[in-house]
């Protein structure tokens, strides 16, 4: 096989990556810290003074990191005892074995953007591990509550949407439920825009109501694999013996309105019989800020359910009871907050990805999994999926993302200079989206 190109990374002076290790990632940093400073009075309250020193330790731990980011010092290996510490190390070690003689050690600017980026958050995480009696906080909780709160119309908008017009038509022929597919899709796809890392943790909640701009929408999609998805899941309503099983994997990305969107989506597949079972996987740790994590699916679906609002309450109760009988399953892995591009994934977590091969079509929600997926290289815009995957094919699968990294391919030719032209920053305003599939029909 041919090399694959390079790693993007921060070293190329003005490109999105150099940006964010720049200017976004220390922004976030600071924010960390002041969440910790003004929740001081709530640590003391909680844990006497042992929770002031907590919060000390803490921040100055962050503060630390920030000026190691700051001032381009080597990656440090890190130092927890947590059960994927020494897979992090492994992989900084491979990391520098990979430098040429004389360069040194691997540094924030001058290693892989995939790598260092998520390394600071696991990093974040290790402060605060090692912070205890606040070894569990959150810090990027109140933002992520935040973003629900304030998508509170459109989340009403969606579950009236989803119990109003939806449920009460009986069994609906094969082209109403491919519409609605389509719509839900499309839906979950423009939530994805609503990450917190690309606002540098600012409020980024939907206030519009995205149902009724779906169609103006439709020209910023790049790659519309959609039909595919279609054929697949229908192939299998159609043709399925009763009692089998269809399972669809969500491979989630943000909590609040996103989740949401993700949540609609998944009861849309069961309550249509398109799949039988979902399993949502999330993130084991506080990451990329707003990524889901088991708290925040249990919190959206609390919130939900104690809505006044009739619709969003009853969206809730409809949530809960597919978790209580096992339609829906939730289950976190380590593996998505290591470093690693998706292909290492039979090596790394053969049991994830055996895991994966049971499926019959996974979901890779954002855009962080899109840069795994494709390992987040310099690859022309042209180069098939399949081959930017690299091997990684454990099911059907398909990306749903809105651009904001400087990373995309399968386009037509000439359909990123048609973009460039037009729109020079189309590969990271998250203005764009794609549905990518890859895998056999
Ligand atoms: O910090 C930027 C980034 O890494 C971008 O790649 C992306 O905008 C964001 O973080 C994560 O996006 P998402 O939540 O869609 O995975
Ligand atoms: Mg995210």
């Amino acid at each position: 096989m041919a090399e694959p190109p390079a790693f993007l990374s921060a070293q190329d002076v003005g490109s999105f990556a150099y940006l964010t290790i720049k200017d976004r990632t220390p922004q976030i940093l600071t924010k960390a810290i002041d969440t910790l400073h003004r929740h001081r009075s709530e640590f003391f309250e909680k844990h006497g003074e042992e929770g002031m020193e907590a919060e000390k330790k803490a921040i100055s731990l962050l503060s630390k990191l920030r000026n190691e980011l700051q001032t381009d010092k080597p990656i440090l290996p890190l130092v927890d005892d947590c059960a994927d510490a020494d897979l992090w190390n492994k992989y900084l070690e491979d990391q520098q074995s990979l430098l040429s003689e004389g360069a040194g050690k691997a540094r924030w600017f001058y290693s892989p953007w995939l790598f260092v980026e998520c390394y600071m958050y696991r990093r974040i995480h290790e402060a605060i591990i090692q912070s205890p009696p606040i070894h569990d906080f959150d810090v990027f909780k109140e933002s992520k509550e935040r973003n629900f709160f304030e998508s509170q119309e459109s989340v009403i908008a969606l579950c009236t949407h989803l119990q109003e017009s939806l449920r009460p038509v009986e069994d609906p022929d094969d082209d109403q439920l491919k519409k609605e597919f389509f719509k839900l899709l499309q839906i979950s796809l423009w939530g994805n825009k609503c990450d917190l890392s690309l606002s540098g943790g600012e409020s980024s909640s939907q206030k519009i109501n995205v149902i009724s701009v779906l169609e103006d929408l439709k020209p910023f999609i790049l790659v519309n694999d959609m039909e595919h998805l279609w054929s697949l899941l229908s192939k299998w309503k159609n043709t399925r013996e009763k009692a089998s099983t269809v399972r669809v994997d969500i491979v989630l990305d943000n909590s609040g309105f996103e989740l949401v969107t993700d949540l609609v989506l998944a009861d849309f597949l069961l309550t249509s019989n398109l799949a039988t079972e979902i399993h949502f996987h999330g993130k084991t740790i506080p990451w990329f800020v707003s990524d889901t994590t088991i708290h925040d699916f249990n919190w959206i679906i609390e919130q939900m359910k104690q809505s006044n609002h009739k619709w969003m309450s009853k969206c809730g109760a409809d949530w809960e009871n597919y978790i209580k009988t096992g339609r829906w399953i939730y289950k976190d892995h380590l593996f998505w907050t290591l470093p690693h591009p998706f292909c290492a994934m039979p090596e790394v977590a053969p049991d994830l990805y055996a895991e994966l091969q049971k499926v019959c079509l996974v979901l890779f929600k954002g855009d962080l999994n899109y840069r795994k997926l494709t390992g987040d290289r310099k690859w022309e815009f042209t180069t098939p999926f399949h081959q930017a995957l690299r091997g990684f094919h454990p099911a059907p699968l398909c990306s749903i993302r809105t651009l904001k990294a400087e990373i995309q391919v399968g386009l037509r030719p000439g359909q990123a200079e048609e973009l460039t032209a037009s729109e020079p920053n189309w590969l990271t305003t998250g203005k764009f989206g794609i549905f990518q599939f890859d895998g056999p029909l």
